[in-house]
């Protein structure tokens, strides 16, 4: 059977034909992120619905056949995102994104203590989330607010678009704050803290059964032999889990993409909310997971990449070709990676990155070096988190578009002290992840096969050895940046934007 994975990311729109477990062509098409004042991260959903339509048209192009034989679809999307429609279903603002930290303030209002979020929810309040958004939105713009007929997250939107029919699953539901994770259920006293009920929340469904299925236009459009169903579907981590087989008890893996995770299949639901642990549903059913999450993890290097005008790939080549590569040359330096401020383990929005310890010496190299350990310390941080959690992981799977270069990954093996592996197909995790949850709501079979391994990224005693001493000094960098003052015009903004008069 062939089915169709489209994974809306936060750098691009992928879609993947696959069959059976073959992948038969990946298309994909950029995004970019709008940044109106400092903290904020937004994304129109029109650009989101451009680059899917990309994405089909050159899979039409390429690949005809294949795509008009595909029964069912599966999405995976970038998660937490409040994108408001009113009641004729328009979009009334920009979606606000996971990454977004303009609503410290209203998450505090959130962890009242009436409200009980930490026991209703099983998650702590980050301004990452879809529930803080909203109380901003109401407090920031009232006419927007007063306009929201219903709250969607950036997959849900998506189905809509493609079939009709409001529906979200529990993967990516979890993260919105309204979500009873323990029951599988929205939540009525948090939904009516931010003022809403279940009227404007999508019909919740399990990642692997039908919704709606393709609308006739779309069909036409790219000619598929009859309208396929979109499955439930999964967040992207959730969806990358489906992806490398991470379905089991003890399952574990890293995903370095735009943000950073560090995932662990659980035996049941565990909260552990105070080290900003998410513990959320898995997309499979009865299934549940923790992870820790980092904000800026492949987003470092291409931030880097971006402000010293080089490709990432050369700047990687470059560290590969530096000599000084396991020694601490004269221009070592620290950065740390809170460019749009940290979840797990900080749960601080209001924190900035940094390089620390720049000295006449430093060379680029030197600071793509310390980007590149830098992210790893994050996730070596998350993973002490997870271990607080009662969560130990002995190895990981790779998934995301950094695990493709092989320096990066030993680094974040010497960092964590674990064994790594690269699985075959892990680069497109979330649309593989997508498109096999798609095979299971059409044939209701159960496939969550791990793919084989190809290469595994195994300790370095001796580099292991020499980032446990580095690892503790960098750690300090958390507590200094944290009390530093930030200058005034680069503080997060609360205020809406305003239109200058002409
Ligand atoms: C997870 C999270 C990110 C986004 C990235 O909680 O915010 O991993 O899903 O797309």
């Amino acid at each position: 059977m062939i089915t169709l994975g489209i994974d809306l990311g936060t750098s691009g729109v992928k879609a993947l034909l696959l069959e059976d477990e073959r992948q038969v062509a990946v298309a994909s098409a950029p995004l970019t992120i709008s940044r109106p004042h400092p903290g904020w991260s937004e994304q129109d959903p029109a650009d989101w619905w451009r680059a899917t339509c990309d994405c089909l048209d050159a899979l039409k192009a390429e690949h005809p056949r294949a795509l008009a034989a595909v029964r069912a679809i599966g999405l995976s999307g970038q998660m937490h995102g409040a994108t408001l429609l009113g009641a004729d279903d328009a979009v009334l603002r920009p979606c606000i994104l996971w990454n977004d930290g303009r609503s410290e303030a209203q998450c505090a209002e959130l962890e009242r203590p009436e409200l009980q979020l930490r026991q209703r929810a099983g998650n702590p309040a980050m301004p990452g989330f879809t529930a803080p958004k909203l109380l901003w939105v109401r407090q920031h713009e009232p006419e927007v607010y007063a306009r929201v007929a219903r709250v969607l997250l950036p997959k849900a939107w998506l189905r809509w678009q493609l079939c009709g029919e409001y529906a979200e699953d529990m993967s990516d539901a979890s993260g919105t704050l309204w979500l009873d994770v323990g029951a599988r259920a929205w939540s009525a006293p948090l939904l009516a803290a931010c003022g809403l009920d279940e009227r404007h929340m999508p019909r919740l469904v399990e990642g692997t059964v039908p919704t709606g299925r393709l609308r006739a236009e779309w069909v036409a459009r790219w000619g598929f032999e009859q309208a396929p169903v979109l499955a439930g579907g999964a967040g992207d981590n959730a969806a990358g889990a489906v992806g490398v087989g991470a379905v089991t008890p003890g399952d574990a893996f890293l995903s370095l993409g735009t943000s950073g995770v560090l995932w662990a299949t659980t035996a049941g639901f565990a909260p552990a909310p105070d080290r900003g642990v998410h513990a959320f549903c898995h997309a499979v059913p009865g299934t549940w997971h923790q992870m820790g999450v980092m904000l800026s993890a492949a987003a470092s290097l291409s931030w880097w990449a971006g402000v010293s005008a080089c490709s990432e790939a050369d700047l990687l080549r470059e560290v590969e070709a530096d000599t000084n590569m396991n020694s601490a040359g004269e221009g070592a330096c620290w950065f740390a990676p809170y460019l749009s401020g940290e979840r797990t383990p900080h749960n601080d929005a209001l924190l900035r990155g940094g390089f620390v310890h720049l000295s006449a010496s430093t060379r680029r190299v030197d600071m793509t070096r310390a980007v590149l350990t830098g992210v790893a310390y994050a996730f070596r941080d998350m993973r002490d988190a997870l271990a607080a959690a009662g969560t130990r992981i002995t190895e990981a799977d790779l998934i995301g578009g950094g695990a493709r270069s092989d320096l990066w990954n030993q680094t974040l093996a010497d960092v964590l002290g674990l064994p790594l592996h690269q699985v075959a197909g892990s680069q497109h995790g979330c649309a593989l992840g997508a498109a096999r949850l798609a095979r299971v709501a059409a044939d209701g079979g159960r496939l969550f096969s791990k793919p084989p391994r190809q290469r595994s990224y195994l300790p370095d005693g001796h580099a292991a050895h020499r980032h446990d001493g580095a690892f503790e000094q960098w750690q300090q960098l958390y507590g200094r940046l944290r009390q530093l003052p930030a200058p005034a015009s680069a503080l997060p903004s609360s205020l809406p934007t305003t239109t200058e008069p002409a």
